[in-house]
């Protein structure tokens, strides 16, 4: 059934979002088909396609009472707009449907897990949220609400867990025929938690254990879990709130970390081998996976953090968008992302350069653009010949970003200072990397609106959002000392996308500019 509020939302898409000209939106990563998006939600596999939900307040471009947004793919390039899929129409989750996950039933039905959001006023005055765990099932466009929810309440936590913080189910069907969910909690000592519960039938759930806490270490709240096998190894990733820095690894605030170890199916039990950053950009958050039929674990992000999100461009029909989908893999005990190999198909007009002698700002004909999937290598032109290199992209006179190495002390930092945005937010990051042999490999995706890093083929990436106006194309090399750069670059043209089969916008500003 469409209830009332999702109708008045789904009407509210149909009209407006027709008003945003493709060309004010990235080309082929997601973006709110109109308002606000934050989370990936839902992302999975569903009658051979690609679907993907995500947190929505279509009527501003302000985070307000949360719908399910969405979309869907064949190739994770070229995205189609569905109508909104829930709203928060229930008593269970009036004040929203916060984030979740989905999956194809046996019977070819699909099922979304979601938490359900309702408001309250406590003894001593203050609003708390009480957060439960609640189902709708449906058919790839419409979903009902289950009749049982919530399915999962405070009855179902464990001694301690807290019912205001109790969200985000990644559930999942494991090869012996059992579902399994993990659930972010909060625990007594105040810091995050993820819960493994079990079912046979997807209506019963029992909760299992508790597969990894923060005990205060990294960060507070843990928001968005995720939990899957990898290269022989478990993986768990969560988004901690309120996080402590550590060192060049992890920055305060909301966070992304990745737990990389060994689990045993018998005893449920996660034992950690290696902590690290998922993301080490600006923006980036809520990572979510799936598997592909070919094998490969996909992940895709909310490509923004909380604390930059008060930066709304003026005017804007639009705030929010997803990281690239990315191949995951572990290597040397480390997590490996790709951009996801369906990219490769939307490359056109290679530019390529051998050996380049840089010693200054050199600029090489060919290379410009801001949809662009671009790989260098750079290297000492002889022993010691450097102190600083910087790739700068989305340039002209007045806007420029740029990643920096400095390879005294293996640090990479990615600046946005100048990036049409004059918003007191954060606008750089440092982090360590890993040089082989002295040799650095950027390969650097633009898609007008953002630059994602991935380091030596990936053993780092690194995400930020720009507001530069399109016509900042320009692509420069600059170095203090000497390097040898090869560079081989293309344009991404994702020819058949709705791109073009809706004017764009010659402006080429993003939406709200000045
Ligand atoms: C993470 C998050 C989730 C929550 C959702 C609400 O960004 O805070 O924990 O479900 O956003 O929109």
């Amino acid at each position: 059934m469409i209830s009332e509020t999702l109708q008045k939302a789904r009407g509210f898409e149909a009209k407006y979002a027709p008003f945003i000209p493709n060309g004010q939106r990235p080309a082929f990563h997601v973006t709110p088909a109109i308002g606000w998006m934050n989370d990936p939600n839902g992302f999975s596999l569903y009658q051979g396609e690609y679907h993907l939900f995500y947190q929505y307040h279509p009527y501003s471009c302000q985070w307000g009472p949360m719908h399910w947004g969405h979309v869907k793919t064949r190739d994770f390039l070229r995205w189609e707009y569905l109508p909104a899929a829930l709203a928060p129409d229930m008593e269970y989750d009036q004040n929203g449907c916060f984030s979740g996950s989905a999956m194809e039933l046996p019977d070819g039905r699909q099922l979304l897990v979601y938490t359900g959001v309702r408001r309250r006023l406590s003894p001593d005055g203050r609003t708390e949220e009480i957060q439960t765990q609640c189902q709708a099932i449906g058919d790839g466009v419409n979903y009902d609400k289950c009749p049982a929810n919530p399915m999962l309440t405070d009855r179902d936590l464990p001694a301690g867990g807290s019912a205001l913080d109790f969200r985000d189910p990644k559930a999942w069907r494991d090869g012996d025929g059992v579902y399994r969910m993990v659930v972010g909690n909060r625990t007594r000592d105040g810091s995050g938690a993820v819960l493994l519960y079990e079912s046979r039938d997807v209506q019963n759930w029992r909760f299992v254990t508790t597969l990894d806490a923060s005990h205060n270490q990294y960060g507070r709240m843990w928001e968005c879990p995720d939990f899957f096998p990898l290269d022989g190894k478990q993986v768990l990733l969560v988004s901690p709130q309120e996080m402590s820095p550590i060192g060049l690894e992890f920055h305060a605030g909301n966070g992304t970390v990745c737990f990389i170890g060994s689990y045993d199916p018998e005893t449920r039990q996660f034992r950690r081998e290696h902590v690290q950053a998922i993301d080490y950009g600006i923006d980036f958050y809520a990572p979510q996976t799936l598997l592909t039929p070919d094998g490969r674990r996909v992940m895709i992000a909310w490509m923004q953090n909380w604390s930059t999100t008060c930066a709304v461009p003026h005017d804007c029909r639009w705030f929010g968008q997803m990281s690239l989908p990315r191949e995951l893999h572990i290597r040397n005990g480390r997590l490996i992302q790709t951009p996801v190999r369906e990219l490769e198909a939307f490359r056109r007009d290679r530019v390529s350069y051998q050996n380049v002698l840089v010693n200054g700002e050199t600029y090489l004909h060919g290379l410009r653009g801001r949809m662009v999937d671009m790989t260098i290598n750079v290297r000492p032109a002889s022993r010691d010949s450097y102190t600083c290199f910087r790739v700068n992209v989305a340039r002209d006179g007045e806007f420029v970003t740029t990643i920096r190495y400095k390879p005294d002390t293996s640090i990479l930092k990615i600046d946005r200072t100048r990036s049409g945005s004059n918003a007191d937010i954060v606008h750089t990051r440092s982090f360590l990397v890993r040089p082989r042999d002295g040799e650095l490999e950027l390969r650097i995706v633009l898609d007008r609106y953002s630059v994602e890093v991935f380091v030596n083929g990936g053993e780092q990436a690194a995400s930020a959002v720009i507001y530069t106006p399109q016509e900042a194309d320009a692509i420069s090399f600059d170095a203090e000392g000497s390097v040898l750069v090869d560079v081989e670059k293309y344009d991404i043209v994702c020819s058949e996308s709705s791109e073009e089969r809706r004017p764009p916008n010659e402006t080429g500003h993003y939406p709200g500019h000045r």
